[in-house]
């Protein structure tokens, strides 16, 4: 609410001037009666009358400084009288400045900030309705707003339409900032449609992850604009990061091929058993192994090339942190130049198909124990 105050005092709310105290709180030289704008007398906890265990919160003196300094209101209603005090924005009860140490309230009042403005957002990319209630961008923005760190991560377990990505990037955009999002959602049926520019949607996943595509494009092509733009004064935004990755949980791409020691038969000691999943790709192996080295899903990966890589395919991990190849029968040379990478890899990982027998299992050890120096130390190696 506003006064007449509200320049030098800011807005304020309205607090009841009366408590019921209990025990020692309570003090007979709060209950007092205070004169009412018509005359009649009010005790704290209402009526004319003096009631146990009821206090004004402000003492007579402070009252009547209260009252001369516009900080009393009087209130009538029903015929009963009440006695509420100001709670300013920038000042406290006694006129001094202060900055209120809880800067947001729980209630969010804003035009902007509106499910019908949300869906108007989702119309722009989509020029259809493909979700119902997404909650608007200026919504999750105001809350990435109350929280400090240009580079924080962060997660929506319920994404729906991935608004939080939107907003995400958008606040990166405005802020020049690089923080990242994890959305997860389930990957609800939903009836089948087509919607602009041929895109088909079959589940809410896809139209999460269709916004944060169709979002970042929009971003792009702004910031992009706005480069091209010939007034020199105006400061140049660089585009923020607008990929991101999708993926699906999945059970392991392993067979469980753990037994109990009792249950082993002779058979089973052939160990040349093939515990890859049909079906699985190296991505999806790679993927599942990037917990154990503690490396990031977000991390950085490229399929490394050169005659020596020639015909088979091997990831390089976070700047070659980590390098893999999970191709059949891979040859020696392969293997070498995978050894002879600089910086020296951190983790070299195969699959286990890679490696035709237990000779070829110990050269690859072999060449890379040997690869070791002493600046760098020795790439240890899995083979999954
Ligand atoms: C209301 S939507 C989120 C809307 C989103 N904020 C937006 O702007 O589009 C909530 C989503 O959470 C998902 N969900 C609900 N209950 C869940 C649960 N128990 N586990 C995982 N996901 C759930 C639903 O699939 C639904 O799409």
């Amino acid at each position: 609410m506003k006064d007449e105050y509200y320049s030098s005092r800011g807005g304020y709310l309205l607090n009841k001037m009366d408590r019921r105290m209990t025990g020692s709180h309570y003090s007979e030289s709060l209950n007092y009666p205070i004169h009412m704008p018509d005359g009649s007398i009010l005790y704290p906890g209402g009526g004319c009358e003096k009631k146990a265990h009821w206090n004004w919160r402000w003492s007579q003196a402070k009252l009547k400084w209260g009252i001369d300094e516009g900080y009393v209101v009087f209130r009538q209603n029903d015929g009963k009288w009440s006695v509420y005090f100001k709670q300013y924005e920038k000042v406290d009860n006694l006129g001094n400045e202060i900055v209120r140490g809880t800067p947001y309230l729980n209630l969010l009042a804003s035009d902007s900030i509106s499910s019908a403005r949300g869906t108007r957002e989702m119309m722009e990319l989509f020029e259809d309705k493909v979700f119902d209630y997404p909650k608007p961008i200026k919504l999750i923005s105001t809350l990435l707003d109350m929280v400090g760190g240009d580079d924080l991560v962060v997660l929506d377990l319920f994404s729906g339409s991935a608004t939080t990505a939107h907003a995400v990037m958008e606040w990166n955009e405005k802020n020049d900032a690089s923080r990242s999002f994890i959305m997860v959602q389930l990957p609800e049926a939903i009836k089948a449609a087509a919607g602009s520019h041929g895109f088909v949607y079959r589940t809410i996943c896809d139209i999460g992850e269709e916004r944060i595509r169709r979002a970042g494009e929009s971003i792009r092509r702004r910031v992009e604009m706005s480069e091209n733009a010939l007034d020199l004064d105006v400061e140049k935004k660089s585009v923020p990061d607008i990929g991101f990755r999708v993926l699906r949980i999945d059970s392991s791409g392993y067979e469980d091929v753990r037994k109990t020691p009792e249950s082993y038969t002779q058979g089973d000691l052939g160990l040349d058993v093939d515990t890859t999943k049909a079906g699985r790709t190296s991505l999806d192996l790679l993927f599942e192994c990037l917990p154990t080295f503690q490396i990031p899903y977000s991390t950085p990966i490229t399929e490394l090339d050169g005659e020596v890589f020639d015909g088979y395919t091997v990831y390089s991990v976070n700047h070659g942190q980590l390098i893999a190849c999970f191709d059949e029968n891979i040859p020696e040379r392969v293997i070498r130049g995978m050894a002879q990478l600089e910086p020296k890899p951190s983790y070299a990982v195969v699959g286990e198909d890679s490696l035709l027998d237990s000779a070829a299992r110990t050269n690859f050890t072999e060449i890379f124990r040997q690869s070791a120096d002493e600046l760098q130390g020795q790439t240890q190696v899995r083979i999954l």
